[in-house]
């Protein structure tokens, strides 16, 4: 057992530790750097993703968060309608054109049977159905018409870390060929996206790199009654994902919103007692997020900010930084935010690869 941890007390922290190779494998062979191209092994074809009047992600958990980091991507990218829905709540809806409507499952496992439902509803209606998933041959895989795997390698853990990054890095690949499909994808965006694609591996090792000190912030944290993440638009399914790795594994109450609707209701439970996780990276708008920060500073809730390197970490008590990679920064703020869930629990001596009351992959609706 301590052999296949490879040296760490947990396969959940291995798997953190994990991410910058998943990531490499995850655009390996992916990326034609000359021609500044993205090549997917995909069966639907360029026309029929032209034709798209809509792409609809279903998922559930950390797969539906990937899908709503997926959704600004495609949107920002390509130029296409895109809905986000909880597998457990999707229905076709009505105004929809099948012929014209592609639903994209998003799943580790592609066992979850909330997510296999909203698939087969789909199919159903002559939808047409594409599966992202980590796992060769479940059911996901082999029920949807095209498949188009994450390449993490096996996460044991039941908290999901690096196969979010990885589902995140898939999304934002088939961003780049649906919008090169379909006549819109802006040379630069898509060559500066490409880059940062190629450069985020690295950057997640230098937060990786600063583990030690995320588990002295986490230890001296450890205590708050509740605990707040606040970002805006691309930092705002990792806001979520960090307040839900630290509600599975430590316990403790987490709640994740964006930044804005802090004053919309949330504010009302902020204390000196309530540390407020806040992402400021680039693609997150953080002069705006800021202003939230300084309004919780003001009610004595104590800060954890994650911030781009050209950002402004000295402002906050704690600070992490991001180096500089455009609407991927958050993704690297995502790898604090897991340590940050990582060293609570463990502080606590929680069971981190199995709490309680879950399950790695949920087959029952
Ligand atoms: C379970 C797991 C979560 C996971 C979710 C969706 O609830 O505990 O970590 O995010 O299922 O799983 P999937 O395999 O569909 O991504």
């Amino acid at each position: 057992d301590a052999a296949e941890k490879g040296g760490y007390d947990h396969y959940m922290l291995k798997e953190i530790h994990e991410q910058p190779q998943a990531l490499r494998q995850a655009v390996a062979g992916r990326i034609d750097a000359v021609e500044e191209r993205v090549e997917l092994d995909r069966s639907l074809s360029t026309a029929f993703l032209d034709s798209l009047d809509e792409i609809q992600l279903v998922a559930c958990g950390t797969s539906y968060h990937a899908c709503l980091y997926g959704k600004q991507l495609l949107e920002s990218l390509a130029d296409v309608r895109v809905t986000v829905e909880f597998g457990s709540e999707y229905a076709v809806g009505s105004g929809r054109d099948p012929e014209r409507t592609l639903v994209v499952g998003v799943s580790q496992s592609g066992e979850t049977a909330d997510t296999l439902r909203a698939l087969r509803t789909a199919k159903r209606t002559g939808i047409r159905t594409l599966g992202v998933t980590n796992t060769v041959g479940s059911t996901v895989a082999r029920e949807c018409d095209d498949a188009l795997y994450i390449q993490a390698g096996p996460e044991i853990g039941v908290a999901a870390t690096k196969t979010f990054a990885s589902q995140v890095v898939t999304l934002a690949l088939l961003a780049v060929d649906v919008a090169d499909s379909r006549g819109e994808l802006d040379p630069a965006d898509g060559r500066e996206l490409l880059s940062n694609l190629q450069a985020l591996p690295g950057a997640v090792q230098t937060a990786l790199d600063r583990d030690r000190e995320v588990r002295e912030v986490a230890d001296a944290y450890a205590g708050g009654e509740a605990f707040f993440f606040i970002g805006r638009q691309f930092a705002t399914p990792v806001a979520l994902e960090g307040a839900l790795k630290l509600k599975e594994i430590s316990y403790d109450h987490a709640e994740g919103f964006p930044a804005g609707e802090l004053k919309h209701g949330p504010l009302a439970l902020i204390t000196e007692r309530t540390p407020v996780l806040a992402i400021l990276t680039d693609g997150a708008r953080p002069e705006e997020t800021h202003n939230n920060v300084k309004e919780v500073q003001s009610r004595g809730a104590p800060v954890v900010a994650v911030t781009s390197e050209t950002g402004r970490e000295g402002d906050y008590e704690v600070g992490f930084d991001v180096p500089d990679l455009g609407v991927l920064e958050p993704l690297v703020a995502n790898v604090y935010l897991q340590l940050f869930a990582y060293h609570v629990a463990d502080g606590k001596a929680r069971p981190i690869d199995r709490p309680r009351n879950l399950a790695k992959s949920v087959t029952v609706e």
